[in-house]
């Protein structure tokens, strides 16, 4: 596992930016997992600015999300689908037929799951999966008891991860309990792997995924059982890690 610890955000995102424009100047037609949150706009935000400058083509890759709230149209503003057309897709020349996100109104949301798996197959997997990791470890929406062998399928979001994640919702709208994401297992398929996390709020969750044992307690600790994973990091969610490291280099 590669650990990168950039000073600033910026530099962070620019460094992940970089190695999703290189996956695509190198296969052309790859299949990219993309995650949502406020962690992967500055990545966006940089691919959408070298699109302009003529950088990057996607008009042959596909773009598999992570993950979708379940009892929401992808016309909501909250949906992960008006997230992804918002922040990334209308910028920039992904083909919508290459688009692939679970469908988070749809009636059987087991169904859905399976037919997503076989999406994810049927392009010959994941090249490239981008990640963000949640306050409590969690990838996508596996949250902590997930076993690492998980599938795509329908999750409940737990009582922290719908706090962290109510300041999406407009005051007085119904906040999904529920959501379709890819397995742990379907994450650890992919040929590689660059999680991104940045600010204080994330290092004890960087420190217990990076630092502490192999265990479905921490859902982010199954990335250490990949064998191509970059973890890209600025200070402050190193800082736990950097205190975890330096007493093992002093013991
Ligand atoms: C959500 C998403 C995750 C994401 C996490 C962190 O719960 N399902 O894929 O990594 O939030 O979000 P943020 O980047 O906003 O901290």
């Amino acid at each position: 596992m590669e650990i990168i610890v950039k000073d600033t955000v910026d530099e962070a995102s620019a460094i992940v930016a970089e190695i999703l424009l290189r996956q695509v100047e190198e296969k052309p037609d790859c299949a990219l997992g993309l995650p949502t949150g406020a962690t992967p706009l500055g990545v966006y935000a940089r691919l959408i600015e070298d699109f302009r400058n003529g950088c990057g083509c996607y008009n042959r890759a596909h773009a598999f999300n992570l993950d979708e709230y379940l009892g929401i149209p992808g016309t909501d503003t909250a949906s992960y689908a008006f997230y992804m057309r918002e922040n990334l897709f209308r910028h920039i020349d992904f083909m919508q037929r290459n688009i692939h996100i679970p469908d988070g109104s749809a009636a059987d949301a087991s169904a859905e799951a399976t037919r997503y798996e076989t999406q994810i197959a049927a392009r010959g997997g994941i090249d490239l999966m981008f990640l963000g990791l949640g306050r409590n470890a969690h990838i996508g929406f596996n949250e902590p008891g997930s076993p690492h062998d998980t599938r795509t399928r329908r999750v409940a979001l737990t009582a922290s991860t719908m706090e962290a994640n109510a300041r999406y919702f407009a005051p007085g709208s119904r906040q999904p309990t529920h959501a379709i994401t890819m397995g742990i297992g379907t994450i650890l398929e992919s040929r590689r792997i660059v999680v991104l996390a940045t600010g204080i709020e994330k290092a004890s969750a960087v420190a217990a995924s990076l630092a502490g044992p192999i265990t479905d307690a921490v859902p982010g600790s199954a990335l250490a059982r990949h064998a191509h994973t970059t973890i890209v990091l600025d200070r402050d969610a190193a800082h736990e890690l950097d205190r975890i490291l330096a007493l093992e280099i002093d013991a």
